[in-house]
Order: structure tokens, then sequence, then C-alpha cells
């Protein structure tokens, strides 16, 4: 399983970098315009910091919502890097972008799931990635996770090559949840994921391997 962070924060990136389990970036408008990045230049200018700190895939969302103008930014987006995925929301124009990004050779992720057959669609039409919202499923009481077995369960069936990224993701029962599934990835803040370390039974355990060590060597 992949572990993306979701986030546009350097900072983030790079201590989950650190950690040594960082597989790729998720970004997304809302998350680049908390970090203040606006304007054409400056987002230029951010994407590229983001692919000089991981060594794998980079989501980059148009904001465009018609052809055109989706593949004009799309381009720039993914000319910046190797590692820059044009991400593109679940509409009808979105769905001719990414067919046109597949035909290109260009990675996509097909964002803003919330059914099934959203899914489907998306792997039809060549999505590298596929973008169901698990978290903002929950919230309106209805189980995300059910949408990633329904996911699992229909890429398998045809060999579809889409990858499924689990997205909105909250906490770390969302991961382990995901990886049970079948998920090829979960894209999530540093928190899920280091929530995944953490045990009381391991810290009190190491706590008394110390004490009884320091009480043998008669500290
Ligand atoms: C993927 O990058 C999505 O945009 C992101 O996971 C959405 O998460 P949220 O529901 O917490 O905004």
């Amino acid at each position: 399983m992949k572990f993306f962070i979701d986030t546009a924060n350097l900072a983030q990136i790079k201590e989950a970098q650190s950690l040594g389990i960082l597989d790729g970036v998720t970004t997304n408008p809302s998350l680049m315009a908390k970090e203040g990045i606006t304007g054409h230049e400056n987002v230029i200018k951010h994407y590229k910091a983001i692919c000089d700190l991981v060594d794998g895939d980079v989501s980059a969302e148009v904001i465009a919502t018609d052809f055109e103008n989706m593949v004009k930014e799309g381009e720039i987006l993914a000319a910046l890097d190797s590692k820059i995925v044009v991400k593109v929301p679940m509409i009808a124009e979105g769905i001719k972008a990414i067919k046109y990004f597949s035909s290109k050779g260009i990675k996509t992720n097909c964002t803003l799931v919330f059914s099934s057959g959203q899914a489907l669609l998306a792997a039809k039409v060549g999505a590298t990635y596929v973008s169901p919202f698990i978290g903002r499923l929950d919230d309106v009481s209805t189980d995300g996770l059910t949408l990633i077995e329904d996911i699992r369960l229909i890429y398998d069936n045809y060999s579809f090559d889409t990858q499924i990224l689990a997205a909105s993701v909250r906490h770390p029962m969302h991961i382990i949840n995901c990886a049970k599934i079948g998920a090829d990835v979960i894209t999530g803040p540093l928190s899920a994921m280091s929530a995944l370390m953490k045990h009381p039974l391991t810290d009190s355990g190491l706590a008394q391997f110390l004490a009884d060590h320091a009480k043998a060597a008669g500290k």
C-alpha cells in the first residue's frame, strides 16, 4: 500500500519524508489556498518545491472546469516534473480531459469521486488514480469503506489498471480498513499515518525494559 500525504505544507511533507513512509503527495485547491499559494507563478514554484522533496507522484489539481482549459492547465502542470499527476474532478468535461491526458501518456487522478459508477467511468477513460472521498461519505452517514470495497470488486472483475487512491482519510482505522480491502493508496494527514505507530503497551513495555536495565546496572 502506498502512503500519500494530503497537504501542500512543505514542513509536513518534509516530516513525513523523514519517517521513511512517504510515497507521494496529493493537493487540492483548498489545501493550496490554506498555504496561501495564489497566482500562476507561485503555484508553479510551489509544485516544483514539492516535487523536489519527494520521490513519488505529486497530484496537482486543475482549476478549470471546461475541457479546453483543463487541458491547457494540465499540460503546463505535467511539464513541470515527471512526478506530476494532473488531478481532475469527476465531471463530464473532466472525463473528456482524462481520456485526452491518457492518450498523451500524462498521469491523472480523478477526484471528487463518491460512487462506484463514477469510479467505473474513471477507469474506462484510463485514469491513473481514482480518489473516492471516504471521510466525506462518513460525514453524511454513508460508509465510505463500502465504496472502496465496491470499487475494488469492479476493478478486479475487469483488471482495470486504475489505482484506488482512498482519499479524505481521517484516522488510522481508515488506513487499516483500506489496507484490508486492498486499496492501492491512501492519502491523508500525517497525524493519521503517525497514529498507526502508537500503542500504550509499546510505551509501557519500553519504559519497563529501560527501568529493569537501569535497576540491573545499579543506576
Ligand atoms: C484528496 O487530495 C482530497 O482532495 C482530500 O483527501 C480531501 O480531504 P478532505 O475531505 O479532508 O477535504
